[in-house]
């Protein structure tokens, strides 16, 4: 959600900025703009819509300087307009600043400006903290740019909220000065140049040297060095990290979308979530980063995962995957929910934040609430650079690789991998023998075959999207751990086609739900082979005898359900924990054929941000 990129050194700072925004993309954005220092003034170009709208203001009227601030929005405050797009102005129209975050003050600040003189030229609560950086700049007693810094610091002193910050200043040429509260800004460290990002992805083509920068810090920024202050002003002592940036990763290869990519993707990325993780001898998981040793490991007595769409799907599987292996009651919470709630939650409870891009402000906030109870929480995140990864008291890194697409796929099935793994290891602290444990590694180690098996009837699953695309409206069915997977599935198609899609326990139908069927609403059933296939096919009666279609998820070898669903969309059997990783592949494919045939903007749904950064 929204982007900030912002450069210093000696290159022309707009084809670099425009690049670097387009790497931000992937987050979800409705305007672009950027600010450049020209050698007379700031001069802003921005645009709501597309970074290539962006562009093209910028090719029509080029902007000259080496130093410069640039942003997605993602409105939170105004609608999506010219005029509300970042970067925004303070009174004097000597700085440029750009936001990511809410002012939850802002009404009561504009009121206070207003009164003064102020006047506004967007909606934005942004556009009073540039005002309140230029008051504070024209008052502030400090010398030379510790003076831009100075009203950065006390600017947002003032502020409720949350924030990631880029300043550039018309009397300091060769300075960008960035601030972080809440929102994640990381430093970029080049070669006579730096930059200050949203999220290193951004940074791909030009460093893989950065420095992240902790709440509350300021920096300023130059071509040849950086000062990091705390919130007191001392200078901080910094560390630069080498990331992984995977420029090739992030390309589309012949794929014509990332969703797409990223669903082939998933043998490699299960794979690299149980790489060097399995101990066959034992019969266990080995997962050195949760820093709990094993008799801390066996006097949990619940969990509680945190997490929100589809990482709180995983969750759902995990609780599932947990209770069964380890027998230890999990508790799932939506964390928006758990961050507010009075939820009471018992002694020796282990929390879990999942979270793909571990920035998600709603799991980062009922995490910081858990361990403010004094409870440990470990985190399961793909984002290793990312807040929740470092703020965890441990946790299992996914290694899926940059997820692009926004709508989650080869993140979700890691995390449920990370889940077995975790029930594999608490349930070998207990019960499970080790035969059973063996069974379910040996099924691991052949699940990416299996799942290029279930990738391989993409085709097929095409022709179904195709059939069932026009609906208005779908129902998704499924019991125990599949009902996880057909809230997934619904999610997905949500997402991606806008259509109207709700995922139940099969067995919910009957009391409500079923109200909904008719010949236009098709019903996806999952209806694998495992203790409650009969029941499933029961529910299958129930719906064609009210005439509504169903496309049934179904073994491959299932000739029954061949005779009864209108459609089916066939998976390879696996161990029967593991089959919602299998199951969940051909919905992913779905909602993805139906999006193209509907000609939607598969990688960039309209409203959707990857990673919610914001409340
Ligand atoms: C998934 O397709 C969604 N875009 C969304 O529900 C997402 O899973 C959620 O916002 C959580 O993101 P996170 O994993 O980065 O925390
Ligand atoms: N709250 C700001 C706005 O609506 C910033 C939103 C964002 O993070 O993109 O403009």
């Amino acid at each position: 959600m929204c982007g900030i990129v912002a450069y210093v050194g000696p290159r022309d700072a707009q084809p670099i900025l425009l690049d670097a925004l387009s790497r931000l993309e992937y987050r979800g954005y409705d305007s672009a703009g950027l600010a450049i220092l020209n050698g007379k003034g700031v001069e802003v170009r921005k645009k709501s819509g597309r970074i290539q709208e962006l562009a093209k203001a910028c090719a029509s009227h080029p902007i000259q300087g080496q130093s410069g601030i640039s942003h997605t929005r993602w409105a939170t405050h105004g609608a999506a307009t010219d005029a509300n797009a970042h970067p925004h102005q303070d009174a004097a129209k000597k700085l440029a600043l750009v936001h990511n975050g809410v002012i939850e003050n802002y009404l009561e600040l504009k009121t206070i400006l207003s009164k003064a003189g102020h006047t506004f030229l967007s909606e934005t609560d942004t556009e009073i903290l540039a005002h309140l950086v230029g008051d504070a700049f024209q008052s502030s007693k400090a010398k030379g740019e510790a003076r831009l810094v100075d009203a950065v610091r006390s600017a947002t002193q003032k502020i409720q909220g949350t924030l990631g910050i880029a300043v550039i200043h018309t009397d300091f040429p060769g300075l960008v000065v960035g601030a972080r509260r809440g929102s994640p800004l990381v430093i970029g460290v080049g070669e006579g140049e730096n930059f200050l990002a949203s999220d290193t992805q951004a940074l791909a083509p030009y460093t893989s040297r950065v420095v992240i920068l902790q709440d509350q810090e300021v920096v300023s920024l130059h071509a040849d060095r950086f000062d990091v202050s705390s919130p007191l002003g001392d200078r901080t002592n910094v560390k630069i990290e080498e990331v992984e940036n995977g420029v090739t990763h992030s390309d589309k290869g012949t794929y014509p979308h990332f969703m797409l990519k990223e669903i082939f993707e998933q043998p490699a990325a299960i794979t690299n979530a149980f790489r060097g993780r399995l101990d066959v001898d034992a019969a266990t998981a080995k997962l050195g980063g949760l820093n709990l040793g094993s008799q801390e490991l066996r006097q949990i007595e619940r969990i509680c995962v945190l997490g929100c769409g589809t990482a709180l799907h995983a969750g759902l599987v995990g609780k599932y995957l947990i209770e069964t292996l380890a027998k230890i009651p999990v508790e799932t919470q939506h964390a928006s929910e758990f961050r507010y709630g009075d939820s009471p939650v018992s002694g020796r409870t282990l929390f879990i934040a999942v979270s793909q891009s571990g920035e998600t402000a709603d799991t980062l906030g009922a995490m910081r609430e858990a361990k403010r109870r004094g409870f440990t929480c470990l985190g399961i995140c793909n984002n290793v650079a990312s807040t929740i990864a470092r703020e965890s008291d441990g946790g299992v890194y996914m290694h899926a690789g940059p997820e692009i697409g926004v709508a989650a796929t080869k993140s979700f099935t890691s995390q449920v991998v990370i889940f077995t793994l975790l029930g594999l290891l608490l349930g070998r602290l207990r019960f499970l023998s080790a035969a059973h444990g063996r069974e379910l590694i040996e099924a691991m180690e052949n699940l990416p075959a299996l799942i290029t098996q279930a990738l391989a009837h993409s085709d097929a699953i095409r022709a179904v999207a195709q059939r069932y695309a026009k609906h208005r409206s779908m129902l998704y069915l499924g019991r125990l751990a599949n009902f996880p997977i057909a809230l997934e599935g619904a999610l997905k198609m949500k997402e991606v086609t806008y259509l109207h899609a709700e995922g139940y326990p099969s067995a919910e139908l009957k009391h409500g739900v079923i109200a909904l069927i008719d010949k236009e609403t098709p019903t996806v059933l999952i209806a694998t082979r495992d203790g409650v296939y009969d029941k499933n096919l029961g529910n299958l009666q129930e719906i064609k005898a009210r005439g509504g279609p169903v496309i049934a998820v179904a073994l491959e070898e299932d000739k029954k359900i061949i005779t009864l669903a209108d459609a089916v969309l066939p998976v390879p059997r696996t161990h029967e924990l593991l089959q919602p990783i299998l199951n969940v592949i051909p919905l992913q494919l779905l909602s993805y054929h139906a999006a193209v045939a509907l000609g939607r903007d598969v990688d960039k749904p309209r409203n959707l941000a990857k990673s919610v950064t914001v409340e």
